[in-house]
């Protein structure tokens, strides 16, 4: 696209942008305005629904594949790859309205943009639901774009069983979003995700939008400590053999973590289930997940190395048996220097404050990295909070992302 055509600078309709945002965040919305919305839920279905409904109105091509990847096709004036723009709309429990479906509702925004000014495109521009992302409900995190980009098996996916047993593929066709399409690797052109941040840089450095430049590895692990459930008042302290105690010494050393290794990592145990789980009692059996995060993998090794070690070290101490399993994990990636340029172009064009920034939260855009030049803009989060109800982005900075994305696709799809 030349200077003169992008001196037009076409933007989105903002007060659609936000009817929209509105009357999606009312399915699943919470007491305190968040978010209650699980994969393949009834809230899922019902916002999915919403959204095929919206695309169909804007004239797309709507098609489902096996993973319930929903895609919507803005056809090119060519039989071209197509440039794909998306997110989620599944959420963690009391979450946000921000975290994924923002991504879904600018995409739209961009593609009736499109529409309202007659703008042809070389290549097509494809809208993408992507199924479970979040990972809160079935795990791992991303399995679909996973699937999608031929690193998780499709059997395995649909094995992944909720807390209740239920199986994905269970779900999946109970909501009507199991697709006929192939649930694999294809040709792109590009992949654009627009996100929030979920952390705190761009609002400290008064940034209007953040020109992403990757994703960290993630690794996910499963710990189960085996002790011996016993009486909480006849058992002296020396004969016993608490889970539950081992597993403090473990959740102190994966904070630890981060310091032997390297100031950015991150460690997080967020899931803890502790047998018989009452009060009088010593914990029989204790269930977590350890999660790790980092620029280098190398780092992510060292990290397990670190955790393994810890794990033996408290299971000696307090006599307990463990088993240790990494469940998942995903490596470092860079987006690709097109796609980057390409947004931080929207961005000067828009004369939005932007800086270049790395995600330590994982997105689908992750695994569509794999498949072709890809990139994401992020919006700033107020305090940097997300994953919670009080996950908030002022309209301004939506609007300002919502255009750099219209810029960006028109960019890579070459209009007419
Ligand atoms: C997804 O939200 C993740 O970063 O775990
Ligand atoms: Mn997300
Ligand atoms: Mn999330």
């Amino acid at each position: 696209m030349g200077g003169a055509e992008r001196g037009t600078l076409m933007r989105i309709d903002r007060q659609r942008l936000e009817e929209a945002f509105e009357a999606l965040g009312k399915i699943g919305e919470t007491p305190k305005s968040g978010l209650t919305r699980l994969a393949l839920t009834d809230e899922d279905k019902r916002a999915r629904d919403q959204l095929v409904a919206w695309m169909r109105g804007a004239g797309l091509r709507v098609s489902v594949d096996r993973m319930g990847n929903i895609f919507g096709e803005r056809a090119g004036s060519e039989s071209l790859p197509p440039v794909m723009m998306g997110s989620h709309v599944d959420s963690v429990p009391t979450g946000g309205k921000y975290d994924g479906q923002l991504g879904v509702l600018c995409a739209l925004q961009v593609i009736r943009t499109f529409n309202d000014r007659g703008v042809r495109t070389r290549h097509p521009i494809t809208l993408v639901i992507f199924t479970n992302e979040e990972g809160a409900r079935f795990q791992p995190a991303m399995i679909a774009s996973g699937v999608m980009a031929g690193k998780i098996a499709l059997g395995d996916a649909y094995n992944a069983r909720d807390r209740h047993g239920i199986r994905l593929v269970e779900e999946l066709e109970r909501i009507g979003y199991l697709g006929p399409e192939p649930c694999a690797p294809r040709p792109i052109r590009a992949y654009l995700e627009l996100h929030i941040e979920q952390g705190p840089i761009l609002e400290e450095e008064g940034c209007t939008v953040g020109v992403v430049e990757g994703i960290v590895g993630i690794s996910w692990s499963r710990l189960t400590l085996h002790g011996v459930q016993d009486h909480a008042g006849p058992t002296p302290m020396r004969i016993r053999h608490d889970a539950l105690a081992a597993a403090a010494d473990v959740i102190r050393a994966v904070r630890a973590i981060p310091g032997q290794v390297c100031p950015e990592m991150v460690t997080t145990v967020g899931r803890l289930e502790v047998s018989p789980n009452i009060t009088n009692a010593i914990p029989g059996r204790v269930f977590m997940t350890i999660d790790i995060r980092d620029p280098k993998d190398k780092h992510v090794t060292g990290a397990l190395g670190l955790l393994a070690r810890a794990v033996k070290d408290a299971a000696s101490r307090e006599g307990v048996l463990t088993e240790l399993e990494r469940s998942w994990q995903v490596s470092p990636i860079s987006f690709h220097p097109e796609v980057v340029g390409a947004v931080e172009r929207a961005a000067e064009a828009l004369g939005c404050r932007s800086r270049r920034i790395l995600s330590f939260a994982g997105h689908d855009a992750q695994y569509m990295a794999t498949l072709g030049p890809s990139g994401m803009i992020f919006v700033p989060s107020r305090h940097g909070r997300s994953h919670c109800e009080e996950e908030f982005t002022s309209m301004d900075d939506i609007e300002h992302g919502a255009n750099m994305l219209l810029l960006a696709a028109l960019e890579l799809a070459r209009q007419v």
